[in-house]
């Protein structure tokens, strides 16, 4: 038997924008485990609301005792089932789960299926099957604009694998290049994600970040969010664009880029759909950049379950004992770190826990994130 408990406060603001209610819930949910494999005991599932009003300071615990037999929250238990065998409840060690990066080819997709990464890291662009056709969401990176791998199949290929390993299933991590490509692929998602019962980040870079960065165009924050909105399952991992190498020392997330991810994310009302939220930041300049990443999480954590994912490119500058101490700063529960095998050897973070609960780890923070929607639909439609 394993106890899970969280804590979190969902705010919301009225349509004049003023915080009219701030609800902090305290979700104890209490379920036994099988981590070998075996089955989920859904037997019953403790939530613990506690409304809070600021302004009377009124604290009323209410306990909701959700059961697979009573059919309104039927849903909510349909969402953990998925979590049969592979529940771990604590997410505690997220850097321990690995990456396969721009699997962008059916070579590279068939090798990632085989190997025994966990996520499943692809780019998106619109452009040509084989070169050939119509144009259509395909696997590749700027600037090339041919795959011999389309969205829809790169999907379907992933959804037979993990039906046929359950238990092993692997997460899915999408990097939209452009707003047009992610609004083309609308229709394929609407197709695949509401099946998925493995982990789905969409992933964009909706602000013009670090360094004096101009090359690249950010995806249009308001139109990626009204796109997401319809995946409520989905890990939205918001970046900046970046400009960093080799050569480069000086550089931050500044408080101004940080101001304008969170001025999207209030605007785009993504605080009161709960939806989690990672930002992607590029290592080199994460590690210069702890003050204001900080404050940015802290502003979003109350309303969003969030994390950040730490990446980075082969030759870039990293300074890596300032790295060490952000990643520990957030804590291992709050990091995923998807930065190739020679960064993540000097970092150094320990020689133990692998294997089995790194995935777990993962979906539990799904679990976690699901269990945060769910109840969010539930008290919205109360
Ligand atoms: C689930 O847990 C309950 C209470 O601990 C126990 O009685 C029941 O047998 C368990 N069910 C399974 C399938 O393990
Ligand atoms: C956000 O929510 C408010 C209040 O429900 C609504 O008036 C507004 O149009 C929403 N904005 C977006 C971008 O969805
Ligand atoms: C949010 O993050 C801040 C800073 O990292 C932390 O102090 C706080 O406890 C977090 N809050 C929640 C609800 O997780
Ligand atoms: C976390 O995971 C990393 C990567 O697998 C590992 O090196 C480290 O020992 C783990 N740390 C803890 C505290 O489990």
């Amino acid at each position: 038997m394993i106890i899970c408990s969280m804590n979190m406060a969902i705010k919301s603001t009225n349509a004049q924008g003023s915080q009219s209610l701030a609800l902090l819930i305290c979700i104890l949910a209490n379920f036994a485990v099988n981590i070998n494999g075996a089955a989920l005991n859904d037997s019953v599932f403790y939530y613990e609301l506690a409304t809070l009003q600021p302004s009377e300071a009124t604290n009323l615990p209410i306990y909701i005792v959700l059961q697979q037999d009573q059919e309104e929250h039927a849903k909510i238990v349909d969402m953990v089932r998925y979590d049969k065998g592979k529940l771990n409840a604590k997410a505690t060690n997220l850097t321990a789960i690995s990456w396969a990066h721009a699997v962008n080819s059916q070579q590279l997709l068939g090798e990632s299926l085989s190997s025994d990464i966990d996520m499943i890291e692809a780019d998106i662009v619109l452009g040509k099957l084989n070169g050939e056709g119509p144009d259509l969401p395909v696997m590749a990176h700027p600037p090339a604009k041919v795959s011999d791998l389309t969205l829809e199949d790169f999907l379907q290929q992933i959804k037979v694998y993990n039906e046929e390993n359950e238990g092993a299933e692997k997460g899915v991590k999408l990097d939209f290049k452009s707003i047009e490509v992610f609004e083309g692929s609308l229709g394929i998602l609407d197709e695949t994600i509401p099946k998925m019962t493995y982990p789905i980040w969409i992933n964009a870079d909706i602000i013009s970040g670090p360094v004096k960065q101009i090359s690249s165009v950010p995806v249009d924050p308001a139109r990626f969010f009204a796109g997401c909105m319809r995946y409520k399952q989905a890990v939205l991992s918001i970046g900046w664009t970046t400009k960093w190498g080799a050569n480069y020392r000086e550089g931050e997330y500044t408080e101004e880029q940080c101001d304008a991810m969170l001025q999207v994310i209030n605007d785009n009302n993504v605080t009161s759909t709960g939806q989690p939220i990672t930002f992607p930041v590029r290592a080199g300049i994460a590690a210069n950049s702890a003050t204001q990443l900080h404050d940015l999480v802290a502003a979003v954590n109350g309303t969003n379950e969030c994390t950040l994912t730490i990446w980075s490119s082969a030759n870039d500058y990293v300074d890596v004992a300032q790295l060490r101490k952000l990643i520990f700063g957030f804590g291992l529960d709050r990091v995923y770190l998807d930065v190739p095998e020679e960064l993540s050897s000097q970092l150094d973070l320990g020689n133990t826990g692998h294997g089995a609960s790194t995935f777990n780890s993962l979906v539990s923070f799904s679990f976690v994130s699901l269990c945060f929607w769910a109840v969010s639909s539930w008290l919205k439609s109360v």
